[in-house]
């Protein structure tokens, strides 16, 4: 009796949603002709639709960069495709987000070719709406954001540029089109799901779980159900970008995920129709293709190469992350080993650390750098240019022999590509996107260093600052020509056209 209830309940909940689904799809057909209409479109019937999910489009981060940069590339080269930005910035209008693109990344938008879809549950995927269990809270709530979408308009290619995979379901479902991304970073990696099973501490899990089995338990089931629900959201992609060689490990790893038990599990009704829904959809991409985004170096590589002074240059915020005390210990070991180096005279070497200093935070730190410098018997040679202008920057890289960077796994490092764009020669840690993806051989030569230790980071100074004249000009080019032609808007757009969207137009 009870079954047969929850049957009946159950088959009268698809009925509805179908023809909720149903009647969606029926009125988009308006939907685009007022759009059309509205942006004075002739010849409607050739233009199509491709809808870019961006919830914090005005934000002016890296993330919008790439937004921008591919709308503009579009709106460019294919006449006849509408671009439309869902996007929960409702404080703000068409004409100032086209301005303050303009002024913020240099990048022009046609207003003839492009719309905005407003989202009034932006909230529902603020990190402040769900103050426990953030990560479900907020892929369900960009679930719903995704059906506010679709519920206005339904475009006829849907692009995640933000990182919302869990939007690729619902998007499929109500709109039968088909779902691409461009992703910077994965909302939850293995390495994260590993890490609560070793019942490691760290960012992710906090000591009280790590010290708990029951809470460990609990905690590896909640990432072990998401992560499942990841990968079946991500295989929904027909196509996916990433921005490094750091986000496609763990793209590629998460669509290969697997779960037997949880597989197993979704051999039951109703979850089987997840299955068969996801198996009608065709193949999903085997692996991420990287689209790095494209940097502005049109000012670095301006910069003269010849008449370098021994200025070891840093650029970074006073972060804790970016592990300044490890570019003064490199420096204290190179002065030791050298001691010609050593000031006065002419031989004498700067280490110069520019960053910005955002908070209390950071201004105790570049304190305590300063007394470390002291205690090193290094201060005299150290500089700190805190919040510096971006025209006192650029007079820096326009000096340095060497670029530093001792972040330990950056994921990429838009520092890194600017010192070699101007022309400083790269010393950066053997790992993250310096290591895989920036400071790489060009035509099978260097193009600069790594190091992991003070000891072999005092080397690979020595090294820059040994040069010949010849060698040290010319790996200064090719630096320069490596870095300039592989992170521009050229390969950007490239890399956009290769991933194969048009296909699925
Ligand atoms: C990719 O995105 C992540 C997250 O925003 C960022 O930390 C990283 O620097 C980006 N990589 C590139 C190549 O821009
Ligand atoms: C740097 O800028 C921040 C915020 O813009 C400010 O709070 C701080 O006081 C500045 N620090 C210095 C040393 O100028």
């Amino acid at each position: 009796m009870i079954l047969a209830l929850t049957g009946f309940l159950f088959a009268l909940f698809v009925a509805q949603t179908i023809g909720q689904i149903l009647g969606l799809r029926r009125r988009n057909v308006n939907q685009k002709e007022k759009l059309f209409s509205e942006l004075g479109v002739e010849g409607q019937s050739a233009k199509k639709i491709i809808g870019f999910f961006h919830p914090y489009c005005n934000a002016g981060g890296g993330g919008e960069r790439v937004l921008w940069a591919a709308v503009s590339a579009i709106q460019r080269k294919e006449p006849d495709i509408i671009s439309v930005v869902y996007s929960g910035d409702t404080d703000t209008t068409k004409e100032k987000i086209i301005e303050k693109v303009k002024a913020r990344f240099d990048i022009e938008l046609s207003p003839q070719s492009l719309h905005f879809v407003f989202l009034e549950s932006r909230y529902l995927v603020e990190d402040s709406t769900w103050p426990r269990f953030t990560l479900l809270g907020q892929s369900l709530g960009s679930m719903y954001l995704a059906w506010e979408a679709m519920s206005i308009l339904i475009p006829d290619l849907f692009i995640d540029t933000m990182g919302y995979a869990f939007t690729f379901p619902v998007v499929s479902l109500l709109g039968n089109i088909p779902v691409g991304a461009y992703v910077h970073y994965p909302t939850i990696s293995t390495t994260m799901v590993s890490r609560v099973k070793n019942r490691a501490s760290g960012h992710t899990n906090s000591g009280a779980i790590s010290s708990s089995p029951v809470l460990s338990a609990g905690k590896l089931l909640y990432y072990r159900i998401f992560m499942y629900y990841y990968a079946y959201s991500l295989r929904q992609a027909r196509f996916i970008m990433v921005n490094s060689s750091w986000t496609k490990g763990h793209v590629d790893s998460i669509l290969q995920y697997s779960d037997t038990l949880l597989d197993a599990v979704h051999l039951l009704p109703p979850l089987v129709l997840l299955s068969l829904l996801s198996r009608r959809r065709g193949a999903s991409p085997k692996e991420a293709q990287i689209v790095y985004p494209s940097c502005d170096t049109r000012q670095m590589a301006a910069l003269p190469l010849a008449g370098r002074e021994r200025v070891i240059l840093s650029i970074a915020q006073f972060r804790p992350e970016k592990d300044h005390p490890a570019q003064l210990h490199a420096f204290r070991a190179l002065l030791e080993r050298y001691p010609e180096y050593r000031a006065p005279g002419a031989g004498a070497v700067q280490l110069v650390l520019v960053g910005g200093s955002r908070n209390v935070g950071d201004a105790t730190r570049v304190e305590g750098l300063q007394a470390l410098a002291r205690e090193l018997g290094v201060h005299e040679q150290v500089r700190f240019v805190v919040n510096a202008s971006f025209a006192e920057m650029l007079g820096w890289l326009g000096r340095a022999s060497i670029g530093l960077g001792t972040m330990v796994d950056e994921h990429f490092g838009i520092n890194i590509v600017e010192f070699m764009a101007a022309g400083a020669i790269v010393v950066a840690h053997a790992s993250g996107g310096p290591l895989l993806d920036i400071v790489v051989p060009f035509e099978g030569e260097p193009t600069g260093f790594h190091a992991t230790t003070p000891e072999t980071f005092a080397e690979a100074f020595r090294t820059v600052l040994t040069l010949s004249p010849s060698e040290d000009v010319a790996m200064r080019t090719r630096a320069r020509t490596w870095a300039v032609g592989k992170f521009s808007a050229e390969e950007f757009e490239k890399g956009w056209d290769a991933s194969g969207w048009r296909k699925w137009l």
